[in-house]
């Protein structure tokens, strides 16, 4: 059986844990692989003294790069720079890449998804969205006959995992947030977790890969978790909802798309609403199909590195043939503003007099659904009808007796 050799850069939890699973798992990997994988080099600017594969740690990656018996690179460094500079290096060079990186692939998926057609070779990227969750892969092939046209999800398993810690367990935000980092499910500035941005860029990738086109970051609204209060948990569990942060793109009819990001009102019987702790779930909507929903491990070592070793499969199985997964370019104007598509929206907002608020609320909203949640607290909670948003939001600011107003989605 040949042996083809592969590079890791990076031995942080991805990193390391993708070196594991590919040391543990040789024998079944060769036979998959129809070919050994021998991690010939690790690169990593620190140190791992007393590893017993501590003699393939480099510092340097021309290494990497001038060694023609490097077939496949694994990139799990995270961030855009050195990683961006480095992939397209080993592209140009030939070399198959495998990232979990989702920042670089939602930046610059479409640049290094045409250099790796160039130069017939992959480019694959299954762990940068939901974990370890098979879901672009089947996306790309098994729905293939589909026109899509409708994709969204829970999308970070740390933001889920705090949520949760905070609803089921009364955890405090900042406790929930230490030990997701403890187990190593956050980012290295966990603000890209709880501000939205890491679920940006894998529904970025969901779009670009569901609907043909690249979306860019930029052109994502992005609202994370911190204005979640716990007042809001309750009034969404009195009127029957679950906050869940979701990444949620749809096709238009003219061909353009929208994509947000916000933390939303999920219906308890909306099958999003049971995906808790770490766990991510992604529904995509084909015309052929119907709803498909793939659901797992959004985050943490073992399940990430699941996904990449399995592309570091495929890409040894296929070193003289290439996966079709492409995209074309986006454009400026593909990004529809979300503010002009129809929405509900759940409102809360302190008032000085209950009554009198509720009055006027109905005067603007007729058909407004109120949360009444048996506390006298000067507070207000409703969910509107359906319209578009921008003239919901112009409505509720008509509303004068409102104060410090929050306004979240509802999923529908
Ligand atoms: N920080 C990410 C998450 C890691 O919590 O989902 C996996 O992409």
């Amino acid at each position: 059986m040949q042996t083809v050799n592969v590079a890791v850069m990076g031995h942080g939890v991805v990193g390391s844990g993708v070196v594991e699973v590919l040391l543990s798992h040789d024998k079944s990997i060769a036979v998959k692989a129809k070919s050994n994988i021998n991690v010939k080099y690790i690169l990593d600017l620190r140190d791992f003294p007393g590893l017993d594969y501590s003699d393939r740690f480099i510092k340097d990656f021309d290494l990497i790069l001038k060694d023609d018996s490097i077939k496949v690179v694994v990139e799990v460094m995270g961030g855009i720079h050195p990683a961006y500079d480095y992939v397209k290096a080993c592209l140009e060079a030939g070399k198959s890449v495998c990232t979990s990186n989702k920042e670089l692939v939602a930046a610059y998926g479409a640049e290094l998804l045409k250099i790796a057609g160039e130069k017939n070779v992959n480019f694959l990227f299954e762990a940068s969205v939901g974990g370890g969750i098979p879901v672009l892969r089947p996306i790309a092939q098994c729905l293939a006959a589909n026109d899509l046209y409708e994709v969204f999800g829970i999308l970070n398993g740390t933001t889920n995992f705090i949520l949760t810690k905070m609803i089921k367990d009364n955890m405090s935000f900042d406790d929930a947030l230490a030990l997701a980092q403890q187990l190593g499910y956050a980012e290295r500035n966990p603000s890209a977790d709880v501000d939205g941005h890491d679920t940006c860029r894998k529904i970025c990738i969901l779009a670009s890969l569901c609907f043909g086109k690249h979306v860019y970051p930029e052109q994502v609204r992005t609202e994370g978790i911190t204005k979640i209060t716990l007042s809001d948990v309750e009034y969404a569990d009195i009127a029957g909802y679950v906050i869940k942060l979701i990444g949620y793109s749809k096709l238009l009819d003219d061909g353009k798309i929208t994509a947000d990001v916000y933390p939303a009102l999920v219906a308890k019987n909306n099958q999003l609403a049971g995906v808790d702790d770490v766990f991510n779930a992604v529904m995509v909507r084909g015309d052929a199909v119907g709803d498909v929903l793939f659901y797992g491990r959004g985050a943490g070592k073992l399940p990430t590195a699941s996904a990449v070793v399995a592309d570091v499969i495929d890409c040894v199985k296929h070193l003289q043939a290439r996966k079709y997964l492409s995209w074309d370019c986006g454009f400026e104007d593909y990004v529809v503003d979300s503010k002009t598509v129809k929405t509900r929206l759940y409102v809360r907002a302190e008032v000085d007099d209950t009554l009198d608020a509720k009055a006027n609320i109905f005067g603007i909203f007729d058909d407004a659904e109120f949360i009444i949640a048996g506390k006298d607290n000067n507070e207000v909670a409703f969910i509107t009808p359906a319209g578009v948003e921008a003239e919901l939001k112009e409505k509720i600011a008509s509303i004068k007796q409102l104060r410090n107003i929050s306004v979240l989605h509802v999923l529908d």
